[in-house]
């Protein structure tokens, strides 16, 4: 009879995958930063659609690579939502669909959103931060500082994963 000679790497390995699909899936977002009705992959798309990468490095969306506004990578983990706001659901929709109702003065235009669009690309930001893919203090990656030459380092974890 077959005898799988690996079977103590089973566990583990189970273990492993379970963690990937839990990165991969909105379980991974706290309870305060669901959006409701938000649906991450929907905005993902409308994300690449309004070319918010023009301005912003976007983990997960083809040729985000600008530093015109700041970069939105590790989302979950920021405090404030333009420098004003909470950094919470409504607040970020309100601010996706009106930057400069809740930042007067913000250098981010108002783009055409429906109010669903606002709420999917939402729900898509706060699936950035849940689980840093590589260690705080090293380089970026080649493409995520975009054209600029000199190395970023990502941001330090001040605060313990969640
Ligand atoms: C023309 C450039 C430009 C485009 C296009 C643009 N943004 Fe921005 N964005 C900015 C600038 C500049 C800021 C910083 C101003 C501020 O925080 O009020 C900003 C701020 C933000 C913030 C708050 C960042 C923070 O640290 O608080 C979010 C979130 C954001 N943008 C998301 C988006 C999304 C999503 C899109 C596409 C729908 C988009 N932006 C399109 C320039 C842009």
């Amino acid at each position: 009879m077959f005898q799988p000679r690996c079977r103590r790497a089973l566990p583990p390995l189970l273990a492993l995958g379970a963690l990937l699909l839990a990165g991969c899936g909105d379980e991974a977002v706290p309870a305060e930063l669901q959006v409701a009705g938000g649906d991450a992959a929907r905005g993902r798309l409308a994300i690449a659609a309004h070319g918010c990468g023009a301005c912003h490095v976007i983990p997960g969306i083809e040729g985000a690579v600008a530093w015109v506004g700041p970069p939105l990578m590790e989302w979950a983990r920021r405090s404030y939502v333009g420098g004003r706001l909470p950094n919470a659901p409504e607040n970020l929709v309100a601010f996706l669909q009106n930057p400069q109702a809740v930042s007067p003065g913000s250098a981010m235009p108002a783009l055409p959103l429906q109010q669903s669009e606002a709420v999917d690309i939402a729900a898509y930001l706060y699936t950035l931060g849940q689980a840093p893919a590589v260690p705080p203090g090293q380089p970026l990656a080649p493409g995520e500082a975009g054209t600029l030459p000199e190395p970023r380092l990502r941001p330090r974890l001040d605060r313990p994963a969640q």
